[in-house]
């Protein structure tokens, strides 16, 4: 700087790296709030935030006995997944009322009262990481298996981004197709058999026995 001395020009310059550098750090901390836009993990997904909205729900299974729900509920949301649109899927759309309404998502609501006020202590956490963290912990906390999980899903914004209601299976005939721009249209193969093809492999699940974790949650993994 004009008139300074050299060596306060040296001290001016390592203010101004410092500056720079924590400026840097902070940004990285802060990092996964803004999601990406990929359902890459996150850089501290393991993170005493995750680490505490997971010990939250384990936590919430013991207390109100809630495992079932809570697993339903992940697959729910996830279970909508458009492997063809891109669409539907672990989105957290669950939480708008069009979604809820849909016929076999009837009592989830519970499911989403139970859980919100780990979303709230957890704003840097998206619902739809909530929601999938919470089945794996309802798992666990029922003896199953620490399911390792990836996080990052990011959250529908609106009530327009909820899928059409007919993607998840039917329970019973008449067996619709449960895929495409029309999924309530009568299938050309009504058996269930057919029914369950269809819809699991429209999650990208081919050959699935539906026992494993439907609905676009990380790269290249058709797992929850
Ligand atoms: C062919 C596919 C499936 C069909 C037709 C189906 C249908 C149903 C139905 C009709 C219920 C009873 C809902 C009620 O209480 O009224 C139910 C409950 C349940 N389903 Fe499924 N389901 C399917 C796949 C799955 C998968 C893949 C999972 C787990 C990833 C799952 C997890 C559950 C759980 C945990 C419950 C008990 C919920 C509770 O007691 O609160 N289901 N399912």
């Amino acid at each position: 700087m004009a008139g300074d001395s050299p060596d306060q020009e040296v001290v001016v310059r390592m203010i101004l790296y410092g500056v720079i550098i924590v400026a840097f750090v902070l940004t990285v901390a802060i990092m996964p709030t803004v999601h990406l836009g990929g359902y890459t993990e996150p850089m501290n997904s393991h993170s005493i935030e995750y680490e505490s909205a997971y010990t939250q729900c384990v936590e919430l299974v013991r207390r109100e006995n809630c495992a079932p729900i809570l697993v339903r509920l992940a697959w729910h949301d996830s279970g909508n997944y458009d492997i063809n649109s891109h669409t539907g899927g672990a989105t957290g759309s669950i939480r708008f009322d069009n979604e809820l309404a849909h016929g076999g998502n009837a009592g989830l609501k519970v499911a989403l009262e139970l859980l919100e006020p780990i979303m709230k202590e957890h704003p840097r956490i998206s619902r739809a990481d909530i929601i999938q963290m919470a089945s794996a912990a309802a798992i666990q906390a029922s003896g199953g298996p620490k399911i390792p999980m990836k996080y990052g899903r990011i959250d529908a914004t609106s009530p327009s981004e909820v899928p059409e209601e007919g993607r998840l299976p039917t329970a019973g005939a008449p067996f619709h197709q449960a895929t495409g721009p029309h999924p309530m249209e009568a299938a050309s193969d009504q058996s269930p058999a057919a029914h369950l093809r269809a819809v699991f492999y429209r999650m990208e699940m081919p050959g699935s026995d539906g026992a494993s974790s439907p609905g676009r949650p990380a790269a290249g993994d058709a797992g929850l």
